[in-house]
Order: C-alpha cells, then structure tokens, then sequence
C-alpha cells in the first residue's frame, strides 16, 4: 500500500506532481486551524507543512504514522521539536534555496525606509503629484552608511553581501564569531549586541525565533539605536515587540523601520498601520515564483527521501 502524505496548504503544483508519483497525496488547499490539523493529520506518514501551520504536540501526537514533517520555509518555529524528536518524527526545512530572495526583501525594505517610498507612493495615489520640491519628502542617503546585521547566517551574509554596491561597513552580531575568512569577504565585524545598536544606521534581523531571540529588540533596545537609523526585520516578527517599535516610530527615537513580519502574524498593531514612517510588507521573502518552486521541490524531496528510508537533504534535527 502507498504511504499517505498530506500537503497542509496551497504551494506550487510541483510538490503535488512529484509525490503523486510514489504516494498517496492529500492536497489541502487552505489554512486548518490547530484543531482541523489535529483531525485531518492521524492517516498521514508524512506532512508538508508551511510556516502558518501549528505543529504542536497535540497535532503531532495525533499521528500515530508520522514520519515527516517537512516544512516549506527555513524557519520552523512552528514546529514543536522536542515532541517529534521524541517520537522520532523527521523535521526538515528549505534553507538555501530562499536565501537570495529573501536578502532581496531586506534590500527593498532598506531603500523604501531610506528614501520613504510608501510616502511618495501614497501621495501620487491620493492628494497627487503637485510638483517637485528641494525639501519634499527628504530621505537618507545609504552610501557608506554602517549596516548592522543581527544573525549572520545564510541570509545575514546575503543581505551583507549586497552592503558591497554600497560600499557599507558592516558590523553583525550572533552567538558566535565567524572566522576571519568569512569576516573578510564580507568586510564585517563582530561586535557586541550593544555596539551593534549604538553604531548601526541601519540595523536588519536576520535570526531564527528562538527563546534566546525572542523580544530582542524592545523600548530598550531601540534607545539606544540611533535617531536616523532604520530597523528591518524580515526573519520574524517575535524578535522585536510590535507596541515597543509603534512607541519608537512615533516618537521619533528611530528613523524609519521596514517589516515583513509581525508579532501576531497576520494581525498587525492598528497604530503600526497609521504611521508614515515605516515600510509594511505581508511576509514576502521568498515570494518569487522561482524560490517557492525550489522550495516546493526540496521540501517534496525530503519527504521522498525519509518515506523511502533514506536520510532528508536538510534536516532540522540533526
Ligand atoms: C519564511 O519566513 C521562512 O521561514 O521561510
């Protein structure tokens, strides 16, 4: 008999195409809650998930045959690891393939914030366009500026790695220092958290949520950053406390702030929502048709490879 896979959510049809041809596939076509995923998931070996899916010890302990979750995206802080760990369940993810759009996302965020694209774009849409001005809607110029990196991974150094065109200094900060090489192509240095807040003129996240990463950046934290500096966040939106950056947007303590992600996605804080001072993206980063296809593919091949006894390509849990 064919082993069951359930596809949680709408990605591209060649998962679908591809798993068909050794499975028996359920392709699921919009968000289930906790409860309906808890429901629907007791026949299946393997899932494909995506990031929205809570894949918590009561959905996983409702899957007596699971063999595999594979997540369609790099982050899998929706997933409790610890129970599929225990019950021996393989987690995998689709880092790599994601990492350039995703870098590109930063990227668009930082020039919107800087030369306050949404504002421009909004007044041609409504009041109109009534004529050039010297002091109109000045912005910041990003030549040479410090751009800051928080978690200097796969997706840190890509959004870095673009700092080149600017000519950016690059400071970043994580748990660990990288070795002299990487720091030298990608003309960064390590420093502290603090250094990293007081120097940067724009400060991207680029971290996993994890419990250590979890309201990093708060009231205190945007304190000390600096009154023009721009705080980007495309990784996700428990790093930084929404109200704390509302409070730092409309006091003018920072510049500028460009997300794609939200504490309590996909609700975002209403204040957030009236503010001119900042770019809102909904969670973009690797929404290029391209990257999600690689990323349906890898995700589909890492089931593939757990369902036929063979170790996933990117695992979770190591
Ligand atoms: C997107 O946020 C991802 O984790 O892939």
């Amino acid at each position: 008999m064919k082993k069951r896979v359930l596809i949680t959510n709408l990605i591209p049809e060649t998962a679908y195409q591809k798993l068909s041809r050794r499975f028996q596939v359920v392709w699921n076509k919009k968000q289930f809650s906790e409860t309906q995923l808890a429901a629907k998931i007791k026949p299946f070996h393997a899932v494909l998930t995506t990031l929205a899916d809570p894949m918590t010890a009561k959905v996983l302990s409702s899957a007596p045959n699971l063999q595999c979750v594979a997540n369609f995206a790099v982050g899998f802080n929706n997933i409790d690891l610890q129970t599929a760990k225990s019950r021996g369940i393989q987690v995998t993810n689709t880092p790599d393939v994601l990492t350039e759009a995703t870098a590109d996302i930063a990227w668009a965020l930082i020039l919107s914030c800087a030369r306050r694209v949404p504002e421009g774009e909004k007044l041609v849409r409504t009041t109109g366009f009534k004529g050039w001005g010297a002091l109109f809607l000045l912005g910041q110029d990003l030549f040479g500026k410090t751009l800051g990196i928080y978690g200097f991974g796969r997706i840190g150094k890509a959004v870095a790695w673009r700092g080149r065109g600017w000519n950016m200094p690059i400071l970043y900060h994580q748990r660990h220092r990288e070795s002299l090489a990487v720091e030298k192509r990608y003309n960064a240095k390590y420093v502290s958290f603090e250094t990293l807040l007081k120097r940067s003129d724009i400060l991207s996240v680029n971290s996993p949520l994890t419990p250590e990463t979890k309201y990093r950046f708060t009231s205190k934290e945007f304190k000390q950053m600096k009154p023009k500096s721009i705080f980007i966040n495309a990784s996700r939106g428990l790093i930084h406390r929404e109200a704390d950056l509302v409070k730092a947007l409309q006091t003018k303590t920072i510049f500028s702030a460009g997300l794609d992600v939200y504490e309590h996605e996909p609700k975002i804080n209403p204040t957030l929502l009236k503010l001119s001072n900042c770019t809102l993206m909904p969670h973009l980063g690797s929404a290029t048709l391209e990257t999600r296809t690689k990323m349906a593919l890898l995700a589909a091949e890492n089931i593939e490879l757990v369902l036929t006894g063979r170790k996933p390509k990117t695992p979770v849990i190591k």
